[in-house]
């Protein structure tokens, strides 16, 4: 992936489901002179995604697909007419069929609000505390058709204390998140 962008910034697309403070922290890095990606559609699987309200605000193109299997051709397409080149899923809730993550292989991305490899799938932080665990985190890691398990690009540590409950320990992770995706994306595209 190193030396995918020469000179140009790599044309992305961000994949939300939710609220999309990192799609905003991201739009916000594409921005900066240092950034290696532009950021040029959002998609998303449900026109309730908060994060939405993005594409007004920064003028960035915005979809919203139903993310069955036989729709992925008329997505896959979408983001060639796009001349999409990177997808960052950032609080993507759908998981993306094998066909799908072979025809962009080795260009998604996703942010995880855990230490992988633990904690894969769903409430993290819950299961973090649960366990008594002292730190949790956030790792980006590379798509593959294993959920949650391609390889890590980057983690950040987080230290749990004993006054933290999931929503608060949710915040503190998030707050890491936005650090680490920009610093994710320059470390595999430079
Ligand atoms: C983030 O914490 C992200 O790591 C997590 O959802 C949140 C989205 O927040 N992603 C997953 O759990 C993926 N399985 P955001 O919409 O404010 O970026």
């Amino acid at each position: 992936m190193k030396k995918l962008s020469g000179r140009k910034k790599v044309k992305t697309a961000v994949f939300i489901s939710g609220t999309g403070s990192n799609l905003k922290n991201l739009i916000k890095f594409s921005k900066s002179k240092k950034s290696t990606i532009s950021i040029n559609l959002i998609i998303s699987n449900t026109s309730n995604a908060k994060g939405l309200k993005y594409s007004n605000q920064y003028k960035i193109k915005k979809k919203i697909f139903n993310f069955k299997k036989n729709n992925e051709q008329i997505i896959l397409n979408f983001l060639k007419k796009n001349k999409i080149n990177f997808i960052c899923l950032a609080g993507f809730m759908k998981i993306l069929s094998k066909k799908f993550i072979k025809n962009f292989k080795g260009k998604i991305i996703n942010i995880h609000p855990s230490l992988l490899p633990k904690y894969k799938g769903l409430n993290t932080h819950e299961k973090a505390i649960k366990n008594k665990d002292k730190f949790s985190g956030c790792s980006v890691h590379y798509v593959t058709s294993k959920l949650d398990s391609g390889r890590i690009i980057m983690q950040t540590k987080v230290r749990i204390s004993s006054k933290d409950n999931a929503t608060s320990l949710a915040k503190k992770i998030l707050k890491k998140e936005h650090k680490l995706y920009p610093a994710a994306i320059l470390k595999i595209i430079d």
